[in-house]
């Protein structure tokens, strides 16, 4: 069986939109590949959560993959959570698991919890993940308010020095939009190589799914991956 198409989905940060916009993407690659699935291999404050990222992302994938990875109850930094539970975060473990569940799939969505610069061990950040993983295609999701530009040129050029290429620049409207939302992805675009792949506004996952944004980047990825 060949595999599927990887697609990391990394962030500037935490509370900014991954998972909202990774569930939209899910949905809007549903109408194109029959088998997409979204992860999240490592998950922290599970004891807060009302609905974990990984169901979140379940609940709007076509195939379903087994649950895997590492979960921990303290809303903690992952490497934190686990030397407190004694439990290491394992890249030799977690990468041949996603590439399992990669090889079932179309389309496998992994979205990484918090920063792509977020430790999960004392050697180990995110990044050192995605670089094992050599994914198909990884994008870094930030919030389009003020501050992003520092943001994400300090995660790009940081992620050049362990060779993780970023692919795409998602920019998610924040709930309180400041002077700088709607100007931040051209300033992106004319500071990066690297595009800006979707500006996503405020609605719901099903409702943004079919926004012209998610529509022309289900169509995007499906171009590259076709070529
Ligand atoms: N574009 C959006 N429109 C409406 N609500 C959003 C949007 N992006 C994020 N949210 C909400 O903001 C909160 C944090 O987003 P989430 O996707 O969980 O962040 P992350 O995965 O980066 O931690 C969630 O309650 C989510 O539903
Ligand atoms: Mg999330």
């Amino acid at each position: 069986m060949s595999a599927g198409r990887l697609l990391i989905v990394a962030g500037t940060g935490t509370g900014i939109g991954k998972t909202h916009f990774s569930e939209a993407l899910l949905l809007a690659l549903s109408g194109q590949y029959a088998r997409v699935a979204g992860v999240k291999p490592i998950e922290t404050g599970m004891r807060e959560a009302t609905v974990s990222d990984a169901s979140r992302l379940e609940r709007v994938s076509s195939f379903h993959v087994k649950h895997f990875g590492y979960v921990f109850a303290e809303p903690l930094s992952p490497h934190l959570a686990a030397r407190e539970t004694a439990t290491p975060i394992r890249l030799d473990v977690l990468v041949p698991l996603i590439h399992a569940a990669q090889a079932d799939a179309d389309v496998l969505l992994v979205e990484l919890p918090g920063g792509l610069f977020t430790p999960l061990s004392d050697t180990e950040v995110n990044a050192d993940l995605v670089h094992a993983l050599s994914p198909d295609i990884t994008l870094l999701v930030a919030p389009d308010r003020l501050g992003v530009l520092h943001e994400v040129l300090s995660t790009h050029r940081a992620a050049g020095t362990v060779s993780v290429e970023l692919n795409g620049i998602v920019l998610v409207c924040p709930e309180r939009p400041d002077s700088s939302t709607g100007h931040n992805g051209a300033e992106l675009e004319r500071l990066l190589s690297v595009p800006v792949v979707a500006n996503v506004g405020r609605a719901s996952p099903h409702a943004l799914a079919s926004s012209p944004d998610l529509k022309a980047l289900g169509k995007r990825l499906a171009h590259i991956w076709a070529a």
